[in-house]
């Protein structure tokens, strides 16, 4: 636990070094079926439109105190759908009905927000990313039952090269031989993509003695080599 939190610590103080700047990012997408309108913050959603609801939605804790935009920001999010899809029917028309390019999802993940204990309230995180268009359908099941409650999906997030990535996450309660899956449809699969979690396989009853063994031996090796380091420079210069 304090390898990790060091860890952390140290890639915190590398980014900020390494970049003072923030990403803003507002995503405007639609198709036929699907329509979406979003605004984040460093790779973060603040809010997004959901066009069944009819409202704003900020998905934020309420801990970090989030922003709120002003009224009206869905009516204008309507509004920008609307845009989008005169402007798809245009370019249709220009481009004489070219091509939707489909790409599958390149990688399916899944796994746990926290280190798995027994009994313990935990998520799991069922990450598909670089499909395009969006979005992905996700299933959840457990021991080979469907799931219908305790998972939500934000809304598709755009990558540097133009595919998306989305991330379903479902409450958990991890006991010893469950199996999950996370099932994920796309336009571009002739067959839904499945990824299992196995309960039993990777809980861990105790939080592993390995990174402390291998940070000791580590260190002491690490000291050994600055001794020897000093005598030898000590005995050249005795020698010169
Ligand atoms: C996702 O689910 C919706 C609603 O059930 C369905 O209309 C749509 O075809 C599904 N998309 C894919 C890619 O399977």
């Amino acid at each position: 636990m304090k390898m990790k939190e060091l860890l952390l610590f140290l890639s915190c103080v590398l980014c900020v070094s390494a970049d003072g700047q923030h990403g803003d990012i507002k995503i405007i997408g639609c198709s036929d079926s699907y329509g979406e309108l979003m605004f984040g913050l460093d790779g973060e959603e603040l809010a997004y439109a959901d066009f069944n609801k009819q409202e704003m939605i900020y998905p934020q804790p309420p801990f970090i105190d989030p922003m709120t935009y002003q009224e009206g920001t869905y009516e204008s999010s309507v509004a920008n759908l609307q845009v989008c899809r005169a402007n798809m029917q245009n370019s249709r028309k220009g481009m004489k009905d070219f091509p939707l390019e489909r790409d599958a999802p390149s990688g399916v993940m899944i796994y746990t927000r926290d280190e798995v204990e027994f009994g313990e309230k935990n998520y799991l995180i069922c990450y598909v990313t670089g499909f395009y268009p969006a979005p992905v359908n996700v299933s959840w099941t457990k021991n080979k039952e469907k799931v219908t409650q305790g998972s939500s999906i934000n809304v598709p997030y755009i990558n540097k090269d133009g595919t998306f990535t989305q991330i379903s996450r479902l409450d958990f309660t991890p006991q010893q031989g469950d199996v999950y899956s996370c099932k994920v449809e796309h336009l571009a699969l002739t067959e839904p993509a499945t990824k299992f979690y196995e309960v039993e396989a990777s809980a861990r009853s105790d939080p592993g003695v390995g990174p402390s063994v291998f940070c000791g031996v580590g260190l002491t090796l690490g000291l050994v080599g600055v001794a020897a380091g000093t005598f030898f420079l000590v005995k050249g210069n005795e020698c010169s």
